[in-house]
């Protein structure tokens, strides 16, 4: 069907479709998790990652078991970066949510993918040794390498 002719605005563009999620900004400015970036096991290729983990969740999170309970309203968020042209790539986060576990997907400006989270990175992630994370120390994950870097 063709479009009426005498529209007001211009279709909107994609990217500006879905707003970064408001919990972004803070995350940003939490310390990060790890000194060197880790070598990020996702995307089937050479990947670094930024780890930050909210304020009241980082005592948590390092010294993670099993059984350990989480604060409601905590997040676990990777900045992803192509480990050989330091391209900014998808930000992948976990979010502890009072009714249980939330999985983002995220594009490098922090727009929320369409249709979210696929199923399998929850399918993955329920075989980490504290059920949905991995946690830390990651046994040999640490690049020794400093991070390429391309301008966002
Ligand atoms: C094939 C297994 C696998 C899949 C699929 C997977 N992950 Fe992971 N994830 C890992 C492993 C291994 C780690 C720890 C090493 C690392 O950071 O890459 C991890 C770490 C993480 C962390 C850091 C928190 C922690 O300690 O677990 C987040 C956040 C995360 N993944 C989000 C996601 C999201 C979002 C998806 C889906 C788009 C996803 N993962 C898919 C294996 C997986």
């Amino acid at each position: 069907m063709i479009e009426p002719a005498a529209r007001a605005e211009p279709p909107r563009a994609p990217e500006t479709a879905a707003a970064p999620p408001a919990w972004l900004d803070a995350a940003l400015s939490w310390p990060l998790l790890t000194q060197a970036p880790l070598r990020s096991q996702h995307l089937g290729r050479a990947h670094l990652a930024e780890l930050r983990v909210s304020p009241e969740a980082v005592g948590a999170y390092r010294s993670l078991t099993p059984d350990t309970e989480l604060p409601p309203g905590s997040f676990f968020v990777e900045w992803l970066r192509d480990a050989e042209s330091g391209r900014p790539g998808p930000i992948f986060a976990l979010e502890r949510a009072p009714e249980g576990w939330r999985f983002w997907v995220l594009d490098a400006r922090g727009q929320p993918e369409p249709g979210g989270a696929p199923g399998l990175c929850a399918g993955c992630h329920a075989g980490a040794p504290a059920p949905p994370l991995f946690g830390l120390p990651r046994e040999g994950l640490e690049s020794t390498a400093p991070v390429p870097r391309s301008p966002e």
